[in-house]
């Protein structure tokens, strides 16, 4: 047996202080216990931007995609009629017509371009109504003109001939001249522009 095993507590030795957490055993005083709660924070907050990153461009991509879907079509209010900039008493009363180019706004994919003809019809004033002619010739596409000498509207191009109301006045047209919707609002001409297909008897829009 060591001297070491037999050694006895020496009676004037003072006992072993223990510590003390009267000041400073704390978390805020312990990194060692701050550090998961402050790397959880800014992971959150990494991942609000990380987010942020990916939605906000994601977002805008899908806008300028969808951007012709979205965007409002012609100066019409949705229901297919374009305002025109004329007045029911800028036609003649006693039905005379007067031809009138269509215009709109058109849209070609991601461009739009304001106001542009887009046809052009044959307006006539009956009493407090409209009505109206696509010019294009229903046989093969030509304009039709008005004859005044004549009283009705003719196609130079194979010589198809209609009265005042569009019916043929001979067996070259396939149909009547092709009329269009048009409604009078708060007094100013709005018209349904439509173009139909040629050389069928039937009126089929295009
Ligand atoms: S295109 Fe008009 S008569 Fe033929």
């Amino acid at each position: 047996m060591s001297e070491n095993e037999n050694a006895t507590p020496d009676a004037d030795e003072p006992p072993p202080v223990e510590a003390s957490c009267s000041t400073d055993c704390s978390s805020e005083n312990d990194p060692s216990i701050g550090t998961p709660r402050r790397n959880f924070v800014v992971e959150i907050m990494a991942a609000g931007v990380g987010a942020l990153v990916g939605i906000v461009p994601a977002a805008i991509g899908g806008l300028f995609f969808l951007d012709p879907l979205l965007r409002k079509r012609g100066k019409g209010e949705g229901d297919g009629f374009i305002e025109t900039d004329l007045v029911l008493d800028a036609l003649p009363e006693d039905g005379t017509p007067i031809r009138y180019t269509v215009r709109d706004d058109l849209i070609n994919a991601w461009n739009m371009f304001p106001d542009q003809p887009i046809g052009s019809a044959w307006l006539r004033r009956i009493q407090d109504q409209v009505l109206a002619f696509n010019t294009v010739c229903p046989h093969l596409g030509c304009a039709v003109e008005h004859r005044p000498s004549e009283g009705d509207f003719y196609c130079p191009c194979h010589t198809s001939a209609f009265d005042m109301n569009g019916e043929p006045l001979n067996v070259i047209p396939p149909r009547a001249m092709d009329t269009l919707e048009a409604e009078v609002r708060d007094g100013r001409i709005w018209l349904k522009y439509q173009e139909f297909r040629g050389a069928t008897s039937e009126k089929v829009p295009v």
